[in-house]
């Protein structure tokens, strides 16, 4: 079920469009084995419809949690206190398609960081790193291939709220909640 057209009318004006290089850097919650928090910064990879979409390592915590727990929370910021998007949803595996097409864009250095960003590799010295990283790159002069660990996740919204700030008068924040198949629409202070 896709969320209210008004609210991914909101969505297309506030981020990005798909194609700018520049990704949303995005506050990803999600909950933990022993019903706890944790959160971590990762790159918006795209968004429509139906959710939101991002990309990690099969093997992370984040991986583990939604794993376990599919409910996930979003906090897209804009500088300068403008505006704040919170998105609560649950994550579900994208379309296989919709990953390898998120790799292709991303850029050669992260192409190869999906490679090398492993616990055996951060656990050598910085310069066996440094050296490994340039061998692995000159290993592949024509490029990086999706590696088996490179996961996409998508994030089906039931509340988006959109924060605004105003130097004139109170902030303010419009939240979209899905109740079952119907979806109603609120006001609140910010
Ligand atoms: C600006 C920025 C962007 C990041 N983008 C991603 C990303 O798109 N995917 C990802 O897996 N990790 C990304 N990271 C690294 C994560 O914050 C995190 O350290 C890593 O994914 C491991 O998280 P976990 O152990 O909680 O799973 C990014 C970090 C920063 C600071």
């Amino acid at each position: 079920m896709s969320y209210p057209a008004e609210a991914l009318a909101l969505v297309r004006e506030w981020l990005p469009d798909n194609d700018d290089p520049d990704r949303p850097q995005i506050t990803l919650s999600t909950v933990t084995a022993d019903g706890g928090a944790d959160a971590r910064t990762v790159l918006m990879s795209e968004f429509d419809e139906d959710g939101f979409y991002f990309h990690t390592d099969a093997h992370s915590r984040k991986a583990a949690d939604i794993a376990a727990n599919p409910l996930v929370a979003i906090t897209v910021l804009w500088p300068g206190f403008t505006r704040q998007l919170v998105i609560r949803g649950a994550a579900e595996p994208a379309a296989p398609r919709e990953v390898a097409a998120a790799y292709e864009k991303r850029s050669p250095y992260l192409q190869q960081l999906a490679w090398q960003n492993s616990v055996e590799f951060a656990q050598l010295p910085i310069d066996e790193r440094r050296r490994a990283w340039a061998s692995f790159t000159e290993a592949h002069p024509d490029g990086f291939r999706q590696p088996a660990n490179w996961a996409g996740y998508l994030v089906r919204p039931f509340r988006l709220t959109f924060w605004t700030s105003n130097p004139d008068t109170a902030s303010h924040r419009v939240e979209y909640v899905r109740d079952g198949e119907a979806w109603s629409v609120q006001h609140l202070a910010g």
